[in-house]
């Protein structure tokens, strides 16, 4: 545990050179501050608009102590409420997602309509006010058809990256797409070793080789550039717009999500993320042809993408308490695809079901060397530019005033 003023003195001795100390990933008081400072003002990635396409189909988004209830309202928008009863508190919604007419609480049978207003509560006083017993909200917005949720009243705005990546959301016509498979990975270390390791490949070729035979960002940038030089070559006959932003966790404003956007080389041969390279599912938007390329998207500090160019994998981080995390990976394919005919579940989700299984032991053996007293913050490599911005980051949004 450490005093106000133990934890001043950590950030203010923090190398950003260095791994961070120890800590910063095992301090009750350190998570503290990062649920307030970083988790609860951030926008996570809950879903895509096609998995709940009629009113009241919901999904339900779990970060650390809150869960939002994401549905369709009878408008036609999206809603998001804390799923919590305004009675005494209970967990309104258990399943993980599903089709309702109304909430109703399991506990004492409050009922909810699906915009959140309470329609019903027995046995209450005569003066009793149903008005002012509506579910909380939760800040909710779309980006392209994905559905992002922030517990705080004001988190980061969600506008600049919305509009910096709706060129090439578009180009992968992202509202169109549908979710073909989800996949929930727990792991038992603290969130940002979870998230550090997806941040660098430093550790690819050791530790999936599987991915490291087809992804370039293996390689240290030099030999990357012929590569990715031959890629961008295809692009116009493939239909894809050269497009870069970089809004990165150290470049963009403070009340801004940071984002991200660029395309990156696949060895040669390889026309997707696949067990032997070749097609998964059809041509996203209005591609023409595979360039043998795969664009990172970023949206803040815990939700990627990964757009092939016949499918995208979602990537998103969640922290559950300070020794917890989880990965919550979907895959999505063109709306019109059908499974059986132009997708194969198991080919589509082979590579990044083997490889996120793969990073939750080195992230779960990482977390269990930290615990160790003999752990010193060691020396990052030029292959982990990205993890050294992302951990200066987080040291500033902790150091920063509330
Ligand atoms: S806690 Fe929900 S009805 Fe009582
Ligand atoms: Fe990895």
């Amino acid at each position: 545990m450490q005093t106000a003023d133990g934890i001043a003195e950590l950030l203010r001795l923090h190398n950003p050179d260095r791994s961070l100390d120890r800590r910063f990933y095992t301090d009750p008081d350190i998570y503290a501050l990062e649920l307030e400072r970083i988790v609860m003002r951030s926008w996570f990635l809950a879903g895509h608009e096609s998995e709940i396409r009629q009113p009241g189909d919901f999904l339900l988004h779990k970060v650390a102590n809150e869960t939002a209830i994401v549905v369709r309202s009878p408008n036609g928008g999206v809603s998001a409420f804390a799923n919590v009863c305004r009675h005494r508190g209970s967990l309104i919604c258990l399943e993980q997602s599903g089709s309702v007419r109304k909430f109703e609480c399991p506990y004492h049978g409050w009922t909810y309509d699906i915009d959140g207003n309470l329609i019903a509560a027995r046995s209450m006083p005569d003066d009793f006010d149903k008005s002012a017993h509506a579910l909380n909200r939760v800040s909710v917005e779309t980006a392209g058809g994905f559905i992002f949720v922030a517990f705080a009243p004001d988190p980061p705005s969600l506008q600049p990256a919305r509009k910096n990546l709706s060129k090439p959301l578009k180009m992968f016509d992202t509202e169109n797409l549908k979710v073909a498979a989800r996949k929930h990975y727990p792991i038992a270390a603290n969130w940002k070793l979870a998230v550090e390791n997806y941040m660098e490949c430093y550790h690819c070729a050791n530790a999936h080789p599987d991915y490291a035979r087809m992804h370039t960002l293996m390689l240290d940038p030099k030999r990357r550039d012929r590569i990715q030089g031959r890629m961008q070559e295809r692009f116009a006959d493939c239909g894809i717009e050269p497009y870069e932003v970089d809004r990165g966790p150290l470049e963009a404003n403070a009340d801004e999500c940071f984002h991200s956007y660029w395309r990156v080389a696949l060895f040669e041969g390889y026309k997707t993320g696949s067990r032997n390279g070749e097609p998964v599912a059809p041509l996203l938007g209005e591609l023409r042809d595979y360039d043998g390329g795969a664009s990172d998207f970023c949206f803040g500090p815990f939700s990627y993408l990964l757009a092939y160019s016949d499918h995208i994998v979602a990537y998103v981080f969640t922290p559950l308490d300070g020794r917890n995390c989880a990965c919550e990976v979907f895959w999505l394919v063109r709306g019109d695809a059908i499974e059986g005919k132009d997708f194969d579940l198991d080919e589509l989700t082979w590579l990044w079901d083997t490889t996120t299984l793969l990073d939750e032991k080195i992230i779960v053996n990482n977390w269990k060397g930290i615990n160790s007293r003999f752990y010193k913050p060691g020396p990052f490599s030029t292959m982990e530019d990205w993890e050294q911005d992302y951990t200066r980051w987080i040291v500033n949004e902790l150091r920063r005033d509330p």
